[in-house]
């Protein structure tokens, strides 16, 4: 599919990799609903953007609140093709350390989030004949990190979520995939080092930009691939340049 063909509903696209994605998508012509709980970002956004995009209020937990988003979409553009399931939040804490109230949060909004959104939107892209979804899991949801058990536990959640509905959406024409990036700079990794990156092959953060071109390769490009993993993680899960040393 052209970028100019797709008519994507984009969530946390007020800012980082959903904000860079809407940008990316909306220049190569794309029509492009912007949803978010930032209300201000979001509009301004999509006010800078111009007449193919548009903004509207979601959270992404309100399966009313997904109902007009895509009404609205159908409506605005005519059709809705593609989805960018993107938003999520972060949380710290290990295992030992992450209360009760903190684990549940986080699985309730990066969890259901994603499955309301796969959802609501499938019949829509059915009904426009076909178009794919993006999930945004993380390297989070391809191993284990210690120090954000919540986070982890709900990202490998969105890539065993996306194999399900890869199968259960097939034969409508609609390719579910996931997507991995690492550390990449956007607000929600403002408070982590920098240093972090420093021992990974490529090392430094990702820029959102280079997340959003990936996305739309997965959204326009790639037509024969679905219910698979795509990593953006300046090779970080390959390995560390940490030499194996003799004692
Ligand atoms: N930045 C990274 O290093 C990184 C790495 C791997 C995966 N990710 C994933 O990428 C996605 C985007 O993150 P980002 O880095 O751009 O961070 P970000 O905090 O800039 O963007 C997340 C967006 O999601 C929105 N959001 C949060 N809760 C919401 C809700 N309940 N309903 C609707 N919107 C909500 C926020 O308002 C925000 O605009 C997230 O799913 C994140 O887990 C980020």
């Amino acid at each position: 599919m052209k970028v100019d063909e797709l008519a994507v509903l984009i969530t946390g696209g007020a800012r980082g990799i959903g904000g860079a994605t809407a940008r990316l998508l909306a220049e190569g012509g794309a029509r492009v609903m912007i949803t978010d709980v930032l209300d201000e970002e979001g509009a301004a956004l999509a006010a800078q953007l111009g007449p193919r995009v548009q903004y509207r209020h979601l959270d992404v937990t309100d399966a009313t609140g997904w109902q007009g988003a895509v009404a609205a979409a159908e409506e605005a553009f005519g059709k809705l093709n593609a989805l960018f399931n993107n938003a999520g939040v972060l949380s710290f804490g290990t295992v030992a350390d992450c209360t009760e109230a903190d684990f549940r949060r986080v699985q309730d909004i990066n969890v259901p989030g994603v499955f309301l959104g796969i959802r609501t939107c499938a019949p829509a892209i059915r009904r426009a004949g076909g178009g794919a979804i993006v999930n945004n899991s993380s390297t989070a949801g391809m191993q284990g990190y210690t120090g954000i058990a919540a986070y982890v536990a709900s990202k490998w959640a969105v890539r065993g979520l996306t194999k399900a509905a890869a199968l259960d959406l097939a034969r409508d024409g609609i390719r579910v995939v996931s997507l991995h990036p690492g550390p990449i700079r956007t607000p929600m990794t403002d408070d982590l080092p920098r240093e972090m990156a420093e021992t990974q092959p490529l090392p430094r953060f990702g820029e959102p930009e280079e997340v959003a071109t990936m996305t739309r390769f997965l959204l326009c490009e790639a037509t024969y691939t679905t219910g698979t993993e795509f990593v953006i993680d300046g090779g970080a899960i390959v390995g560390r340049l940490e030499p194996v040393t003799e004692r």
